[in-house]
């Protein structure tokens, strides 16, 4: 691993911040979301409703807690963080014409607190954090006017931190706008505020949403290096291989072509062109989707210069759906070659690398880990411990997995960052109780705890690791 080599964490705005209406934010798309869990899934209202617990509201206190946190970052040897900017903070309304100061002042202030410490920021711009008045307004992504908007909401923080922020990110995990799967509700929601369930025409909606969200960021891309030639910019996507569930070659076929569901907006970001194979599918289905000459210039120049990956798991594709049975997300079938998490995901460290792989040979472009790490029930003892050598466990195999990546196949990855430091908010189920961090944070899901802050036992193993393989790098 070369010397900057980024090790670090990644957090995201609606899932730790809380203050969800402090320094004139407006109300977002998750700030409608009530906690859900294993077997209920999070509820998407209309309105606040009194009776309702919606987590994003408190998060884990993050804005007024950052201080706190970075510093426990910098004890662990973190040299990267990435956070999101919520686009609400900024234009409470998201279609304004000027920002709102108090939001880029809180932004600058967090920003600043990792620079004074020497971590990287990697400012990820849209992580499931849109102004709910752009759905209400404009019908969402749908809309192409969503494109404009967006771009105003890039330029000014790209304009306002440019020199204090180098690393950006255009979207997280787009790729979740997946159909007729048994969580589409909640995941096209994340994606862009809109319940699968309740879209007139779901095909061309999500035709349309995945085509203008690739066309905001390949935008996004020129925008940045147009305002600073060092802006290294990137999207996230969040990607569990698809295996076949037996050699039959109808199913590695259907297992192949279901995998290559996530990549069409990865191509259509890395290959200057929205993909040639997608139009025709969208043809066949009776959509058509305009593109100008101006977008393909776009799509020519916008190409990202790296691809995060966030991976937790891998799947295994059903031969055929039983009655009644949905495709899911999280992994149609069990893998019985796998252990799973209490969350039902297959503990998959192979997959890592297999992923890695696929990643580097298809685009020839830098990786970075953006996001992994094992959802658990953590356990806080009367002495204000916690034993969670099940995590470090996890982790070990994924960095092993990772840096033979790097060794042995010789893929290019410049950091690993693990999802949620601290203990925060899950973005699928809404719970405290899914802890994925070092940190663990005194809140129950019912919004019960005073939220401090203790170590866990994988707090004193990460930082011993990052310090063994920084150490080992001086040695080469
Ligand atoms: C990723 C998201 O998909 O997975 C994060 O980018 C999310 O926002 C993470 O929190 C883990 O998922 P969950 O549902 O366990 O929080």
């Amino acid at each position: 691993m070369a010397t900057n080599f980024l090790w670090g964490g990644s957090i995201a705005a609606h899932q730790c911040e809380g203050s969800w209406q402090a320094g004139d934010k407006g109300p977002a798309i998750m700030d409608f979301v009530t906690k859900g869990s294993k077997q209920s899934a999070r509820e998407i209202t209309s309105t606040i409703l009194s009776d309702k617990e919606y987590p994003s509201h408190k998060g884990i206190d993050f804005y007024n807690r950052y201080q706190e946190d970075i510093a426990l970052f910098k004890e662990m040897g973190f040299t990267a963080l990435r956070i999101s900017i919520d686009w609400s903070r900024i234009f409470p309304k998201g279609d304004e014409t000027l920002p709102n100061q108090t939001g880029l002042d809180y932004y600058e202030r967090v920003i600043d607190t990792l620079i004074e410490n020497k971590i990287e920021p990697i400012v990820t711009l849209y992580h499931f954090e849109m102004p709910i008045h752009l759905v209400h307004a404009y019908g969402s992504w749908a809309n192409r006017q969503l494109v404009e908007f967006y771009l105003h909401y890039c330029e000014t923080v790209m304009r306002h931190f440019d020199g204090k922020v180098k690393y950006w990110v255009t979207f997280n995990e787009t790729n979740h706008l997946v159909p007729e799967t048994q969580e589409a509700d909640i995941f096209t929601y994340l994606v862009a505020g809109l319940k699968y369930s309740e879209m007139q025409n779901p095909d061309e909606e999500l035709a349309m949403i995945g085509y203008h969200m690739c066309l905001a960021s390949v935008k996004a891309v020129r925008l940045a290096h147009e305002i600073n030639v060092d802006n290294v910019v990137g999207c996230v996507f969040g990607l569990n291989p698809i295996y076949p569930v037996n050699c039959d070659p109808e199913n590695v076929l259907k297992a192949y072509l279901e995998n290559e569901e996530d990549y069409y907006q990865i191509d259509a970001m890395c290959n200057g062109a929205f993909p040639r194979y997608k139009l025709q599918e969208y043809k066949k289905k009776g959509i058509e989707i305009f593109i100008s000459e101006e977008d393909k210039q776009d799509f020519k120049m916008g190409r990202i210069d790296f691809i995060g990956l966030n991976y937790y798991m891998s799947s295994v594709s059903a031969p055929k759906l039983e009655a009644g049975e949905g495709k899911s997300i999280f992994g149609g079938m069990p893998n019985p070659y796998l252990a799973q998490s209490k969350w039902g995901w297959g503990i998959d460290s192979v997959g890592i690398r297999y992923t890695m792989n696929y990643l580097y040979r298809k685009y020839s472009l830098p990786l970075i880990i953006t996001e992994n790490g094992l959802g658990a029930i953590d356990t806080l003892g009367e002495d204000k411990t916690i034993h969670d050598q099940y995590r470090m466990d996890y982790l070990t195999k994924h960095i092993d997995a990772v840096e033979k990546a790097m060794k042995e196949d010789n893929v290019e990855c410049f950091g690993y960052l693990v999802w949620g430091p601290i203990d925060l908010v899950s973005a699928s189920t809404g719970e405290m109780s899914k802890r994925y961090g070092f940190i663990y944070v005194d809140l129950d899901d019912a919004g019960n705890g005073k939220m401090d802050r203790y170590k866990k036992d994988s707090f004193y193993w990460f930082k011993e690791t990052i310090e063994r393989k920084k150490a080992g790098n001086v040695k080469k």
